[in-house]
């Protein structure tokens, strides 16, 4: 197999965000440990770090964002303008790599859903493209009927209403549909629309596994007449290496190493979320009382108007002595995997609630927007390794949470379950198990291209 893939070079175009820049690197990776040559096309913003995959090719193009897109933080506003902007040049780049190499022929552009001009660029170039979703397959049902349920008057709903179940969608609440913090609902099912079109895909890869989404991925696959790979979780199949975008602070491993098993909970909101400072302050005294060691990523600007980290509440760093732990950005694969982690409270991006699960740590949710919402509620009522934090940020609430979690017996139930779970994603990435067999379908179904 190796031998036959080695002339053929992939084309990745990853959406320049964190969560999404990630998964495309990791699927880069394995699909180069079985021979293909692997070009990356990207924008100028939030660009990947080329030397950290020196076997990769990157190529930079105009993005054409202005500095006040960029500093608004409106990621509709952002991709769309990307989606607009970016076909000339990504026409021009995927036309000269073509040329540049006639014998390493391009067999197909593997791009984010959410880059949706890359379609028509391949189309037109006679390049088959495969489409690679970074999230759970539950999201993008549950942002179908989001569309749904807006044309039929039923988005936005009133405040009464938000307990709701959606009909169909068991566990799903109305307040927990994927829906934007940052456009319109017009803006935002632009977006949806044309990331959901896969009429010229030849494939469509998720970063999921079966024993994680059975059921949703049995919804999709029946609704959607193209060939589906759920071979995740992506960082579990190769060893990728690191695509952060922020300088790591590997210091807290040191930490971690002087904490005993499973005694530490792993504080992280992940690339984008945001938090007021009153909420920062919740969240610190939260933990203090929690008593439990901790281990908190305050990432520069995760806390609105300010770097964070100096926005800490006065006294607090002297309460915590040597139990808490802050840093800016953490190695955080890493750091789940490490024997003194025993809880993960997070945002539940896609990325993160995979890399807990993966670990068999359990959750405290707390989701911002989007995907983040769905996940949370799956994490506690459909896998059952998590508790949600429902009310306002509260530091009495969080005390509580993180005693649940780390000391009570309702914690050691959600860390049975997890281990369990966590064994089954183990099974699907062995030899015989799903993500296995479909990894090996998706290397077949790209050589016939
Ligand atoms: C965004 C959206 O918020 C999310 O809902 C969607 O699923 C993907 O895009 P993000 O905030 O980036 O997600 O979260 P997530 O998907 O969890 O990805 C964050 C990545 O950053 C993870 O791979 C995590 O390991 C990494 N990370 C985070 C670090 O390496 N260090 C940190 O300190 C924090």
């Amino acid at each position: 197999m190796e031998k036959e893939t080695q002339s053929n070079r992939l084309v990745l175009f990853p959406c320049p965000l964190q969560g999404h820049i990630s998964p495309m690197l990791q699927l880069g990776s394995f699909l180069h440990s079985k021979g293909f040559s692997i070009t990356v096309i990207h924008t100028q913003f939030n660009s990947p770090n080329p030397s950290n995959h020196l076997d990769f090719t990157f190529f930079p193009i105009q993005d054409g964002l202005t500095s006040e897109e960029i500093s608004s933080g409106n990621l509709v506003a952002i991709l769309l303008a990307i989606n607009a902007n970016c076909k000339v040049s990504f026409r021009q780049r995927l036309a000269q790599v073509k040329e540049q190499e006639p014998e390493n022929k391009i067999t197909c552009v593997i791009h984010d859903d959410l880059m949706y001009f890359t379609k028509a660029v391949a189309k037109d170039l006679n390049i088959p493209n495969i489409m690679l979703r970074t999230t759970s397959v539950t999201n993008f049902l549950a942002r179908t009927a989001v569309l749904q349920l807006r044309s039929k008057g039923h988005i936005p709903f009133p405040d009464s209403q938000s307990l709701s179940p959606v009909p169909g969608f068991h566990p799903l609440r109305l307040k927990d549909l994927p829906t934007t913090n940052f456009d319109t609902f017009e803006k935002y099912s632009e977006l949806v629309v044309n990331a959901c079109d896969v009429r010229t895909a030849s494939a469509i890869v998720w970063n999921t596994t079966d024993c994680l989404e059975q059921s949703s991925l049995a919804q999709i696959q029946q609704q959607c007449p193209v060939p589906m790979f759920s071979i995740g979780p992506f960082h579990k199949i190769e060893a990728a290496a690191s695509s952060s975008l922020l300088e790591v602070d590997t210091s807290c491993i040191a930490w971690l190493d002087k904490q005993s098993n499973s005694s530490v909970i792993y504080v992280s909101l992940g690339s984008v979320a945001s938090i007021s400072e009153k909420e920062l302050t919740e969240m610190a005294w939260g933990l203090a009382n929690g008593k439990q060691p901790f281990l908190w990523v305050i990432r520069p600007g995760s806390v609105s108007g300010s770097d964070g980290i100096e926005q800490l509440p006065q006294g607090f760093i002297e309460a915590i002595g040597e139990r808490g732990y802050i840093v800016k950005w953490a190695p955080q694969r890493e750091v789940l995997s490490h024997r003194a982690v025993g809880g993960f409270w997070s945002h539940c991006g896609w990325n993160s609630t995979l890399e807990s699960l993966s670990e068999g740590i359990p959750m405290i949710c707390l989701p911002s927007f989007g995907d983040q919402k769905v996940h949370s509620r799956y994490v506690s009522q459909v896998w059952k390794v998590g508790l949600h934090l429902d009310n306002e940020l509260e530091r009495g609430e969080i005390e509580r949470a993180v005693r649940k979690l780390m000391v009570d017996a309702d914690g050691e139930v959600m860390r049975v379950r997890a281990k369990d779970l966590k064994e089954k994603i183990e099974v699907s990435l062995r030899n015989g198990g799903s993500s296995y067999k479909f990894l090996n379908k998706l290397v077949e179904l790209i050589m016939s291209l």
